[in-house]
């Protein structure tokens, strides 16, 4: 679920300067959410400017937002294998973040945003202070085929979580992912050991994708009051 908290303007200064990384010639990975939609804005008034990338959106909403800013995309499938340049940088938001490892998936994009992000070369999170945490201890989402919603449910009970099914909220019924699928959102309580229940989760038979991205990212962005302080990893 989304986290609340966390100004505008420091979401602006984060996704500013993680798309101030990108250079001529790029492939973006465009990432979800509030703050990452700073970065895609901003590399869309660079391309006005002259810069010449092709963005790969990691959502519907993204490429909504990226075609409005008139970056020209591109295929993962385009750029990615022997031949392809890969993509250089991928550019996204977080629900949670601690020392790295984050939490991702409040806008239930985070199946496609993970294949993407873990495909850059490097992977640059922009967040507010509000996402910092010592210990990453917010509900996982968890996304599952529809069918394997209640053995699901079932094994997260397991492994000690606590399942809820994400309800929308601007229709009856369950949220729908981009991929036709539903979402758990997994109350763990601290997670002490993400990278076991990283590994757990994603070989639950039914599991499409999980919301922990456990050593993935390269570089945190995170928009203060009064400026950006980057965190490299
Ligand atoms: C999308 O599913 C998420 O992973 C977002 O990247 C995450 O929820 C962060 O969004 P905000 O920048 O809007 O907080």
């Amino acid at each position: 679920m989304k986290t609340e908290g966390g100004s505008d303007a420091a979401k602006r200064r984060a996704g500013e300067s993680a798309a101030e990384t990108v250079d001529d010639g790029d492939v973006v990975g465009l990432g979800t959410g509030s703050t990452a939609a700073h970065a895609i804005r901003a590399i869309g008034r660079a391309v006005d400017a002259g810069l010449d990338v092709r963005g790969v959106p990691t959502s519907f909403a993204s490429r909504d937002l990226a075609r409005k800013c008139e970056i020209p995309l591109v295929d993962l499938d385009d750029v990615v294998g022997p031949d392809g340049p890969g993509v250089d940088v991928a550019i996204d938001g977080a629900d949670r973040v601690a020392d790295g490892d984050l939490i991702k998936g409040g806008g239930a994009a985070h199946a496609r945003e993970k294949f993407v992000d873990a495909a850059a070369a490097r992977f640059v999170v922009v967040a507010d202070p509000s996402k910092e945490v010592a210990v990453l201890d917010g509900p996982v989402p968890v996304e599952v085929l529809p069918s394997a919603r209640a053995v699901v449910a079932e094994a997260v009970r397991t492994l000690g979580g606590e399942p809820e099914l994400r309800s929308a909220e601007r229709k009856d019924g369950p949220v729908v992912t981009d991929n036709g699928n539903l979402v758990l959102d997994c109350a763990f309580g601290a997670i002490d050991e993400p990278d076991a229940l990283a590994t757990a989760l994603a070989t639950t038979p039914g599991v499409v994708e999980h919301g922990l991205f456990v050593g993935l990212a390269d570089e945190v962005h995170v928009g203060t009051t009064s400026g950006v302080r980057v965190v490299e990893l």
